[in-house]
């Protein structure tokens, strides 16, 4: 693993292990790398009223938003079981915002990555703030 790799990934570890899943029992963290090298990270909050939860990738881009950074240079998320913890369909569209369609995506457990894809090869022929225009 790359340092910058590595550090994503702790971060997104992090949160991992603070995630709140008791209802899906399914622990997420993500951490997005901006533009200029900082890292935010952010866990899975589910709650009682189950479609009201949201995910890791969403509180890490509101993290990163909230710190005034708009750029996604990289992404790391962590979830457990044996597959692969891939972005969910609406984590991708809120990832193509601040993301470009070669940023890469680390796709990990909670012992390392295990796959990485580019953003484009998770939501080709995206739509984006360009098609506003
Ligand atoms: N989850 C994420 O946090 N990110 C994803 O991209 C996939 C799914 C969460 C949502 C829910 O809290 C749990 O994982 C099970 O779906």
């Amino acid at each position: 693993m790359s340092k910058s790799v590595e550090a994503l990934f702790s971060a997104a570890r992090e949160a991992y292990d603070n995630a709140y899943a008791p209802y899906s029992k399914f622990p997420v963290g993500a951490a997005v790398l901006t533009s200029d090298g900082e890292i935010f990270s952010g866990s899975n909050v589910e709650n009682a009223a189950y479609p009201q939860g949201w995910c890791a990738e969403t509180s890490a881009l509101a993290a990163m938003v909230r710190a005034g950074r708009r750029r996604v240079a990289e992404v790391c998320v962590v979830g457990g079981g044996t597959g692969l913890c891939t972005p969910c369909g609406g984590c991708r569209q809120k990832l193509r915002e601040f993301a470009g369609p070669d940023t890469p995506i680390h796709v990990a457990g909670p012992d390392g990555v295990r796959a990485r894809f580019t953003l484009a090869e998770l939501l080709p022929k995206s739509f984006g703030p360009e098609n506003l225009g």
